[in-house]
This record gives C-alpha cells, sequence and structure tokens, in this order.
C-alpha cells in the first residue's frame, strides 16, 4: 500500500494530545483541498514526561494506526515524539514521508531573528535530548540557545486555561529566571518548542518585553508539507470538499471542547472517532 499514494489519500497529523491541532489548523489553511486525519493520543498524555523508550512505542502505534488508514504522508506534530523519535519512524515508515516539527521550528526561529538569545520552550523529554539547541546550532552558528522544561503549561494548554491570572501566573513563574535581575539570559526570542504552547501565546506575550520575538513550527511545518506534496505529485485536486477526521485515544467530550479551541471551531464529542492502539 505504502509504494501507491495516491493525492485522494489524507495526510496523517499526529500528537500526544490537542496540542498538534495548532499544526493540523495550520496545515489546513495552507491546504484546503488535502484531507486530513488526525490522531491524538490522548489515553496516554503526557508524553513529555515519559522515557524515551515508552514515547518512541507510542509514536510507533499511533503512527502504525494512521498509516492502516492510508495516509500519504506523516506529520508528527508533537515536538516530543520529533525530537525522540523522528529518525526512528522515517526509517521504520520509508517509503511514506514522516516530517518532524522541530527543524521547521528551528528554522522559523531563525528566519525572525538570526544570531539571537534564543529561549526555547518544551517538555522535559524534548529539552532532555537537546533537540532545538542542536537543530538550532547547526542552522545558525552564531545564535545562542537555552532550553526550558515548561511541563506544567501542557496541562494548562489541556484544561484549556489560556488565558487569565493563573495562566499568566504560571508562565511568568517559569520565565521568571530568565528575565528577571542582573544576569538572567534575557532571551530575544522565544521558541514555542511543544505544539501546545502557541494557544497560551496571549498569556507568553504578555510576561515579555515587546521586542522578544515568538515563534513556533506550525506555519513553518505547514510549508513543509506544502513543498513536499508539490514535490512528490501529490497534491490532491479537489473534485469534492476535502474531509477531517478526528481521532483520539480517551476523552472525546474533553477532546472536543478544548480541541475545539485550539483549531477554532466548534467540535462535539460526536466528531471524535476513539481508537484503540
Ligand atoms: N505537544 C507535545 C509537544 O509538542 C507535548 C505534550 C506532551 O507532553 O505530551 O511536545
Amino acid at each position: 500500500m505504502e509504494n501507491e499514494a495516491s493525492s485522494e489519500q489524507p495526510i496523517g497529523v499526529f500528537d500526544s494530545g490537542v496540542g498538534g491541532l495548532t499544526v493540523l489548523k495550520a496545515i489546513r489553511e495552507r491546504l484546503p483541498d488535502e484531507h486530513l486525519v488526525y490522531l491524538g493520543d490522548t489515553a496516554r498524555l503526557p508524553y513529555g514526561t515519559k522515557s524515551p523508550a515508552s514515547v518512541l512505542r507510542y509514536a510507533m502505534q499511533a503512527t502504525a494506526h494512521l498509516r492502516s488508514r492510508g495516509v500519504k504522508m506523516l506529520v508528527i506534530a508533537c515536538n516530543t515524539a520529533s525530537a525522540v523519535a523522528l529518525d526512528d519512524l522515517q526509517r521504520a515508515l520509508a517509503p511514506l514521508p514522516v516530517i518532524g516539527v522541530v527543524e521547521p521550528g528551528a528554522r522559523a526561529a531563525i528566519a525572525a531573528r538570526p544570531a539571537a538569545r534564543h529561549l526555547v520552550l518544551a517538555t522535559e523529554a524534548t529539552v532532555r535530548l537537546g533537540a532545538y539547541g542542536k537543530a538550532i546550532r547547526r542552522l545558525d552558528p552564531q545564535a545562542s540557545v537555552r532550553e526550558l522544561a515548561c511541563e506544567l503549561m501542557v496541562a494548562q494548554a489541556e484544561e484549556g486555561w489560556t488565558s487569565g491570572d493563573i495562566a499568566t501566573a504560571i508562565v511568568r513563574e517559569y520565565l521568571r529566571p530568565m528575565i528577571t535581575g542582573s544576569g538572567a539570559y534575557q532571551p530575544e526570542s522565544l521558541i514555542l518548542g511543544c505544539t501546545h504552547f502557541p494557544i497560551l501565546g496571549d498569556a507568553i506575550r504578555s510576561v515579555v518585553s515587546p521586542q522578544v520575538s515568538i515563534t513556533d513550527s506550525a506555519g513553518t511545518t505547514a510549508a513543509v508539507v506544502a513543498s513536499e506534496l508539490l514535490a512528490r505529485g501529490l497534491n490532491r485536486t479537489p473534485a469534492e470538499p476535502a474531509r477531517l477526521q478526528l481521532l483520539a485515544t480517551d476523552g472525546a467530550t474533553r477532546f472536543a471542547r478544548v480541541g475545539g479551541t485550539f483549531l477554532g471551531e466548534q467540535l462535539a464529542a460526536g466528531d471524535i472517532e476513539l481508537v484503540d492502539l
């Protein structure tokens, strides 16, 4: 099946939860004619606190499920899974194209601020692997990079607490050592190195100076998806409207409530298909 990709097949998008919907939204805006199937592994979220072996196993199972749905391309819309498992997934699923979000995120940040002091906000697992640091230093040797694990912000985003006093206080607490006091790192660029974090953009913006650029990987990942489709001649020519399928491994009601905010449209529990990996 994997050797016979056709333009009518959907693009598979995967994350541990609803965070990857920020990437799905960007892909949908860029490629409105593409069928999309999204899988959030909500039963096993968060990935960011798990060992690399567990994240790899989960990512293999999730992507195998999406492949069984006949996808023509896979987007790992999770920085943690991209940092831990992208190489293994690309090898295991070849010739299916598999696109991660770390490299596109690094490119977006460098384009916004070359040779800058970057601060990456990410999960524990992404920070432990130094994935962004490696990607940025490879692309821009003049840049400086620090990475900060902000695990509670994943829960905050999944809870839908995206603005207000509590949201701002959590973000401020994480960022304080980096922005307050003499000798603080004082980043010129914040990289949202977790796909859950763009939804917290207002809270993040409110605690840093307006001069600090804030970037995430959604737009640049969508651009990579678009150019890969073009290169492989896999763009869909619409005869009928594009379909969006939403799959989760647990909690359809919660997924619909919070996912709707991420996607910017109303979702009902009935819109979410529960799957077992
Ligand atoms: N959305 C995932 C990421 O981009 C992480 C959330 C989690 O910890 O599961 O890293």
